[in-house]
């Protein structure tokens, strides 16, 4: 396992085109604010101290905030589309690496990702022959309601998924070529879908996605405390 504490050797892709509809919000979530910074700026800060060898950032097409940041000066800039995986393809298709090489994408709303569980995951999967993800074990009951039942599913086996997810940038982007991107809610679903089994590397709750209100608070508390340095 290596113990270099940076992302040398890894590219980034951070999507951040999504309008943010479930927050019911006037404002994209990455444009929040969380210590007096926007959520974006949080994100960013935090990969970009690794030190990638690349970061593409994936802004909605009309999105104008994100030339204000002064942090997207070390970041190469793309559009995005109307899927997240389209998003994501603007990205690779970006950076355009050898097929060995990895790419890890983030999701630009979640700005509590552990430094340590970032290098973690680097470190996991860096023998994999497709990649890894980051997730945690399901601890609630989960229901399944149909329109006439309710049951309960065997949580046993299952994981909330969550990003950084690092794949072999070959196996990733074909993937998503060759795959249905609708069903793809992230990099992982589409590899799975091409035959592969990604690694999961165990993360922390506290990596949560800002979707609804409420989660900017939790996340201000999350980086006030520093349980999420
Ligand atoms: O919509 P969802 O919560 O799944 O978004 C997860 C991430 O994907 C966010 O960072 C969002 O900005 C990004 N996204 C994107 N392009 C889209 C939809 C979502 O870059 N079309």
């Amino acid at each position: 396992m290596s113990a270099v504490r940076s992302l040398a050797g890894i590219s980034v892709v951070v999507p951040a085109a999504g309008i943010g509809s479930r927050l019911s919000s006037q404002i994209p979530k990455q444009y929040l604010t969380l210590q007096g910074k926007t959520v974006l700026e949080v994100t960013l800060a935090r990969l970009l101290a690794l030190r990638p060898d690349r970061l593409v950032l994936v802004v909605g097409a009309s999105d104008e905030r994100y030339q204000q940041i002064s942090l997207v000066d070390a970041c190469e800039v793309v559009t995005g589309g109307e899927l997240r995986s389209d998003s994501v393809m603007s990205g690779l298709v970006a950076l355009d690496i050898g097929a060995s090489e990895f790419v890890m994408v983030h999701d630009v709303v979640r700005p509590c990702v552990r430094t340590a569980d970032i290098l973690l995951l680097k470190n996991e999967v860096e023998d994999e022959p497709a990649g890894g993800l980051l997730a945690v074990p399901v601890i609630d009951t989960l229901k399944l309601m149909t329109a006439d039942s309710v049951s309960t599913a065997d949580r046993r086996d299952l994981w909330h998924a969550q990003t950084p997810q690092m794949f072999r940038y070959g196996v990733l982007r074909d993937a998503i070529d060759n795959g249905d991107r609708t069903t793809m809610t992230d990099e992982s679903s589409a590899v799975e879908m091409a035959g592969y089994r990604p690694k999961i590397v165990p993360g922390h709750r506290d990596n949560i996605k800002i979707t609804e209100p409420g989660d900017v608070e939790l996340a201000q508390f999350f980086l006030e405390t520093g349980v999420c340095e």
